[in-house]
């Protein structure tokens, strides 16, 4: 795949990411998603590239745009052909309550090299590359908290481990807490926290517990780009869940999958932050325009770039601010 999609890529998250950052703090997720949608939507159009959306905002019927299987980009023959897995807004109620860590984010691969999720939940896992090898997630917490720090060779009371703050979770965190490791409950947002693992000026070793499945795709694109670890198993919640999973191609729901299964081949990430966050910062805003601060990421060099853009909306006829 072509190095230079991944500085394309990063225009849809910029535009996602401003849009959605416009509205931050309304306490409407919905109004955020849209504005991100939108943005990402139509940022598309200028990208020569031949697009298949496989992670998008949900099936055709129920997301007019972005839906899985829409052709996106304006290539012809001569362009790559690419699979899409996107959230034009990761963490919408952050977004709505000003919050912490709301990423826009994009991935793409080779043609059939991203996961075919259903949006279903996830059993996930994940590590920076210090602990690579160090999880298994049959084991317990307590033995893959005793594995990656020993990986790491640190004391398990140095992990820092994070966890969606959710009901489902209270054994889970029960049994960390008992380990003596530190815990970051967070509201949402369980794509930052596996991205965040994989940076060490983060203070974040792991990502344990049960998210979304698309989610956990755009997370092992990203930690592929950077050689960190992760597992995932779907967590379907009824025999629905379970058809669509099958028919989505995955007849064994109890399959565990790395990261390089979700995420196969040459695979490019990046990501905006639309709030300031662990490893990027928020939209800023002045007058007449906004800087924005991304990451864009390529599994071939392992090449880790943080873009800080300015835009001028003036020049910008796309930005609808
Ligand atoms: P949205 O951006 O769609 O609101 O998702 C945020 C998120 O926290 C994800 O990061 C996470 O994977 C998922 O929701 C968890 O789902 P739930 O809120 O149902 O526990």
């Amino acid at each position: 795949m072509d190095r230079n999609i991944g500085l394309e890529a990063v225009r849809l998250t910029e535009a996602a990411a401003i849009a959605s950052a416009r509205v931050m703090g309304r306490g409407d997720e919905k109004v955020a998603d849209q504005a991100a949608v939108d943005a990402m939507r139509k940022a598309f159009n200028e990208l020569n590239i031949r697009g298949t959306i496989v992670i998008g905002e949900g099936e055709r019927d129920e997301a007019p745009m972005l839906f899985i299987g829409e052709k996106v980009g304006r290539g012809n023959v001569d362009d790559p052909e690419v699979d899409i897995a996107l959230d034009p807004l990761e963490g919408t109620t952050i977004t709505a309550t000003g919050g912490p860590n709301a990423l826009s984010v994009i991935a793409m691969a080779d043609k059939g090299c991203l996961l075919n999720a259903p949006d279903t939940y996830m059993e996930k896992i994940a590590v920076g590359p210090s602990a690579r090898g160090a999880i298994d997630i049959n084991q317990t917490p307590s033995q893959n908290l005793r594995s990656i720090a020993d990986r790491k060779g640190v004391y398990v009371d140095d992990l820092t481990v994070v966890i969606l703050d959710r009901p489902r979770h209270q054994k889970l965190i029960a049994e960390v807490r008992a380990t003596g490791a530190r815990i970051k409950l967070i509201g949402d947002g369980d794509v930052a926290a596996a991205i965040a693992t994989c940076f060490p000026a983060t203070g974040v070793d792991v990502l344990m517990g049960t998210g979304g499945a698309p989610e956990g795709v755009i997370a092992a694109a990203a930690i592929r780009c950077v050689g960190g670890d992760m597992q995932g198993r779907l967590a379907p919640r009824n025999e629905k869940e379970i058809e669509r999973a099958r028919k989505m191609g995955i007849p064994d729901v109890t399959k565990i999958f790395t990261a390089e299964e979700m995420a196969k081949g040459h695979v490019i990430f990046a990501a905006t932050g639309v709030t300031f966050g662990d490893f990027l910062k928020g939209v800023r805003f002045f007058k007449g325009g906004a800087e924005t601060h991304s990451v864009v990421m390529r599994s071939k060099s392992r090449t880790i770039r943080y873009i800080e853009a300015t835009h001028h909306f003036e020049h910008k006829p796309n930005y609808n601010t």
